[in-house]
């Protein structure tokens, strides 16, 4: 191609120093684009906590409720504490992902949305693949399960409420039955802007219970203030894991669908 051996030469060289600082230009990129890479990359559970402020917690959560709903508004109330604290990998979770659980999951009313949030987040930051390592986060969630079932809520007031709103026990987990004991209570229908309002009062109630647990959990401190009703441990007895029956797996208050007034199913030997 006429090119002299001194040109090829100049060339190679030219080529040699080219690829040379070309290769070090991509491994300078290659590096610091693992290093981002890294950063960037989801890291398995749990992810670290730093204790946050309850109340501070509340207002998010309340705030959350009418953006998201209320399984948003939780875990968001306290996921949003924790990206403001701690950055990455938080600011790289999708919370948009919590809206499905509104109003009982898709508004299914099934799971209230408050606890599926509050069980989303604690597992976030306690949980992990493990089987022998859910127990320690199960217990938390049951804990504020529990919480829910035998509790006059809400008990969270906002700072600035759209309406006052009343208190009631719900017995029971569904967003069915806890709406619906409030609505008898409060003498509101359930898909008034009062009831709207008491599931953000709730929603910010759940938050910072839940918050309040993690940062007792963090403190070593955790403890499992509210257990099944002595009622419902005596049922389990004769019906759930390793009794003579097993033929039921609710760890949950029994009352809450059996034997209540209404919904009464007799009880052939009691
Ligand atoms: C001392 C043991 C014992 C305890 C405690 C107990 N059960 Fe039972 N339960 C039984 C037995 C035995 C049967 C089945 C009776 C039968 O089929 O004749 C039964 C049946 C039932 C049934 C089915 C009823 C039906 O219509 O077929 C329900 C629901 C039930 N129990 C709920 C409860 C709840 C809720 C509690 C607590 C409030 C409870 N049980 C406590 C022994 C117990
Ligand atoms: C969310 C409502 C709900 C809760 C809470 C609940 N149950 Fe039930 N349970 C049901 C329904 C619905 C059935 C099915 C009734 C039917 O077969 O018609 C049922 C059935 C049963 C049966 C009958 C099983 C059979 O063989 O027929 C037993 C026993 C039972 N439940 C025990 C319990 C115990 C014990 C608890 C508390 C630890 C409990 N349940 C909590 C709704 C509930």
């Amino acid at each position: 191609m006429g090119l002299s051996r001194r040109e090829l030469m100049r060339s190679a060289g030219v080529l040699a120093a080219a690829t040379g600082f070309g290769g070090l230009a991509l491994s300078i990129g290659a590096t610091a684009g693992a290093q981002t890479a890294e950063k960037q990359a989801v890291p398995d559970l749990p992810w670290p906590y730093k204790k946050i402020d309850p109340l501070v917690v509340a207002e998010a959560a309340y705030a959350g409720y009418y953006k998201g709903a209320c399984c948003y508004g939780v875990f968001e109330g306290i996921v949003g504490q924790l990206k403001k604290e701690i950055g990455a990998p938080y600011t790289l979770f999708p919370s948009t992902l919590l809206v499905v659980g509104q109003g009982g999951v898709a508004d299914t009313a099934s799971l209230c949305g408050c606890l599926n949030g509050a069980a989303s987040a604690i597992f976030l930051v306690t949980g992990a693949m493990e089987s022998k390592k859910r127990e320690l986060p199960y217990t938390i969630i049951q804990e504020v399960f529990n919480w829910y079932e035998q509790t006059e809520l809400p008990d969270y007031r906002p700072k600035t409420p759209k309406f006052d709103i009343v208190k009631s026990v719900s017995r029971s987990t569904l967003c069915h039955v806890s709406v619906t004991k409030w609505c008898k209570v409060a003498g509101f229908k359930a898909f008034s802007k009062e009831r709207s309002e008491r599931c953000a009062w709730l929603t910010a109630s759940v938050a910072k219970y839940t918050a309040e647990l993690l940062n007792s959990h963090a403190d070593g401190a955790f403890k499992m203030a509210h257990p099944l009703t002595a009622a419902t441990k005596t049922c389990r007895t004769c019906h759930d894991k390793g009794s003579k029956r097993e033929d039921t797996r609710a760890m949950q208050d029994c009352g809450g669908c059996h034997f209540t007034p209404k919904a009464k199913t007799a009880h052939p030997k009691l």
